[in-house]
């Protein structure tokens, strides 16, 4: 039986014809991404070449490439120097992290693992991949490796280590890396925090270890998403970069690592807490899968992970709804009448999906109780969310409910019964986040509890979304039985709960929402529909938070809404204009007390929903494009469709430049030698500012090539600070 039997790869199956590659040099090339690996020796197989694609490569080629990356022997060193594999080892010399790390009662703490096997599947230019398996009979462990190449160019890396000892093996760590070439000599990587999420940092990258470690139980506000190392001032569309992603939604670590020596590495993993993980006898441990990606500028690699995620089977068909979220409209001030009267004019305005937020259920009138007792409040809704489901469905409209299902409040029924379902470590009950502690879903009754109660609802109101929210980070998150560290278990077990969940109710949709964007990674999005980007939806702070989470996730998997016209967050007034166009570029949706609008709002509001249902199968489709303004008081991104022959791009003035009259407006992305006519676009109306003072292609649009609009571009409009500029670009017919 083929070992590639029980894995799911992104090569088609029809291609998995697995040929023995042990002792072979191995060349999987996709999208101009080539991954070259040797597998020639008894040792884990080293990769000799993960970069840009430098076509196919002879035997010959092969054998002259892996003997130019063989080390050089200097004084002070190992005799025998070996090029770092996968998963680095000490024991040959490698004097960076270690990829495993553990001991049996402090033996066996450094292991040397002997190849037994490497089976391989190739697909011409569609990439492929290796399943190596090996052995350490000293320490006695198995370790299998998992590595692809996807069609789209993503690399993914996986490892087992499986303890075939008599004794416990305490792991206390197994990372996966990739090597770096000598030209990455920059590094770039996100931080954040509630409400200001993914801000970039960026450093030198010289010799040392720079660790991204995350303890919040959660993926984290302040989480990278990518790791990025590239060549000394990369941007979005120059520079070759190299990015990893942990797709984990717990404990995680993200590294860079150049050594005196000149070797460099990316890579990643789970970060286990002291004691989280120890294999009995016969027992394994699965890392998350490791995402490499390679590309010249960021949105490359912004590219090769959208085209991933949506070959997926998974990945949500159909056009994203409209939605429109009671959140910041409502908060915890339910009744029927109001919520229908929002639901009424939201589907007068287009809206097409109507989420009651936080609020709905037992006890829960602010946000200091409640949590935990999922059953819906008689006192506000006597009949059940039957009337106000009706009425919205009646409106034609879906209905989608707000929970959060690991929290719970001290002060609710559950914890009064259950004081033992919590997280904690003996008997010392954490610090309060929010007023609230976490359920140990790793306790069988808890999680049936849990997903009895999700369950019920979703059948009972026929739900077509949920909110899904996890709003503390996890603190002191000891197992309810024993009190061991129980991130990894935890972790697991909220997986396991939105699997069933949604194998019960296939066509539920989920949206990730954890104090806004804490936790956004590719392991919450293999069950989810989206996530919710930040709470903050104050525009010009989301231009900064969309276009940094967008590194990792395409525009239809990023929850952006319209809110007041005040922001509820920063206390700013943008135009509707502003706040529309920037939801537009994600999955769009509105929060905002209409009963609030007036009727030109509510007009101009519905022409820019319109917009959005007009233009979002294609957006939803195309490749993003974000341009390297030499202003940083203004941004310019955009998406250029599938098919190249139309593209929508927002000209976005963030604060005052200190240039006026010379600024361009630089349109990259569309075929160099197809000629594009480029005019505004101005659902909602023209704010009245940029009426009164017109560029003179504004008033006629422009007709030029795509090479033109790429290098020369277009005398900029001189915008006033937060407002933008819509562009639509649409090919002309060849002459
Ligand atoms: C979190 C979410 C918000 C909202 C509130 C409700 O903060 O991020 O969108 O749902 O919880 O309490």
């Amino acid at each position: 039986m083929s070992l590639f039997t029980q894995k799911e790869l992104c090569v088609p199956p029809e291609h998995q014809v697995p040929f023995n590659a042990k002792g072979s040099l191995v060349q999987l090339r996709s999208a101009e991404v080539a991954l070259l690996v040797d597998c020639r020796g008894s040792g884990l197989p080293v990769i000799l070449h993960w970069g840009a694609d430098p076509g196919v490569l002879d035997d010959a080629e092969l054998t002259a490439l892996a003997l130019v990356a063989r080390p050089a022997v200097v004084p002070n060193a190992l005799d025998e120097p070996h090029p770092v594999a996968v998963l680095p080892e000490h024991s040959g010399g490698w004097m960076g992290l270690p990829g495993l790390q553990g001991h049996r009662s402090g033996r066996d703490w450094s292991t040397q693992f002997t190849v037994d096997g490497v089976e391989c599947v190739t697909v011409g230019e569609g990439g492929g991949a290796l399943r190596v398996t090996a052995s350490d009979s000293a320490a006695a462990l198995e370790l299998r490796l998992d590595l692809e190449l996807t069609p789209s160019g993503l690399v993914r890396v996986e490892a087992t280590v499986h303890n075939c000892g008599t004794d416990d093996y305490t792991l206390d760590g197994l990372v996966l890396a990739l090597p770096l070439p000598d030209t990455a000599t920059e590094l770039l990587e996100l931080t954040g925090r509630w409400g200001r999420e993914r801000s970039p940092q960026r450093r030198p990258f010289g010799v040392s270890t720079h660790v991204r470690d995350s303890r919040r139980g959660r993926t984290g506000s302040d989480s990278t998403l990518l790791l990025v190392a590239g060549e000394a001032g990369f941007g979005f569309r120059s520079g070759q970069v190299w990015g990893v992603h942990v797709g984990w939604s717990g404990n995680h670590r993200t590294y860079a690592e150049r050594l005196p020596s000149g070797e460099a590495v990316i890579g990643g993993g789970e970060l286990l807490l002291s004691g989280e993980i120890r294999l009995g006898p016969g027992e394994s441990y699965s890392t998350p899968v490791v995402h490499a990606v390679h590309g010249t500028g960021l949105d490359d690699l912004s590219h090769r992970f959208a085209s991933y995620l949506r070959a997926r089977p998974g990945h949500p068909s159909g056009p994203r709804p409209v939605i429109m979220n009671t959140w910041e409209a409502v908060y915890f001030d339910q009744n029927l009448e109001r919520l229908a009267e929002l639901a009424e004019l939201g589907a007068k305005i287009g809206a097409e999906l109507f989420v009651l937020d936080d609020g709905w259920f037992l006890g829960r009138r602010d946000d200091t109780r409640g949590l935990g007792d999922w059953f819906v409040d008689p006192d506000v809704w006597p009949q059940g969310l039957h009337l106000v489901v009706e009425r919205v469905r009646a409106l034609g409209m879906r209905f989608g409910l707000w929970v959060e299902p690991e929290m719970v409040n001290p002060d609710s029924d559950l914890a009064r019964a259950h004081p033992d379902w919590i997280l904690a470590t003996g008997d010392r009950r954490p610090p309060l986040v929010r007023g609230q502690l976490v359920l140990d879903l790793t306790r069988p009754e808890a999680f049936e509890y849990l997903l009895e109660r999700l369950d019920a609802l979703v059948t009972e109101y026929h739900l077509d979304y949920l909110k899904w929210d996890h709003n503390r980070d996890l603190v002191d998150a000891g197992a309810s039985v024993g009190g061991g560290a129980a991130v990894h278990a935890q972790t697991l077990a909220v997986y396991a709960l939105l699997d069933t969940l949604r194998q019960r109710h296939p066509g539920l949709e989920i949206e990730s929402c954890s104090s806004g964007g804490a936790r956004v990674d590719l392991g919450v999005l293999a069950r989810t529909d989206r996530v919710w980007a930040s709470d903050c939806i104050d525009a010009l702070e989301r231009q900064a938070i969309q276009r940094w989470t967008g590194l990792l996730l395409p525009p239809e998997l990023i929850g952006s809404h319209v809110g007041a016209p005040r922001s509820h967050t920063t206390g700013r007034r943008h135009d509707l204009s502003f706040r529309a166009g920037t939801a537009l570029f994600g999955h769009f949706g509105i929060e905002w007390d209409l009963s609030a609008a007036d009727q030109t709002e509510l007009a101009d509001l519905a022409e820019w929903v319109a917009f959005y249902r007009r233009h979002r199968d294609w957006l939803h489709r195309g490749r993003v494009v974000r341009v390297d303004s030499p202003d940083p008081a203004t941004l310019v991104h955009g998406i250029v469709a599938d098919d190249g022959h139309r593209a929508l791009f927002a000209v976005v003035q963030l604060a005052s430049s200190v240039t006026v009259a010379a600024s361009r407006i630089r349109l990259p992305g569309l075929s160099p030698e197809a000629r594009f006519t480029v005019r505004p676009a101005t659902p909602g109306g023209t704010p009245a500012t940029t009426a009164l003072r017109p560029v003179p292609w504004l008033a006629t649009g422009v007709t030029l090539s795509g090479r033109a609009l790429a290098e020369i571009g277009l005398q900029a409009p001189p915008l006033q600070p937060e407002q933008l500029l819509l562009l639509d670009v649409q090919q002309e017919p060849d002459a």
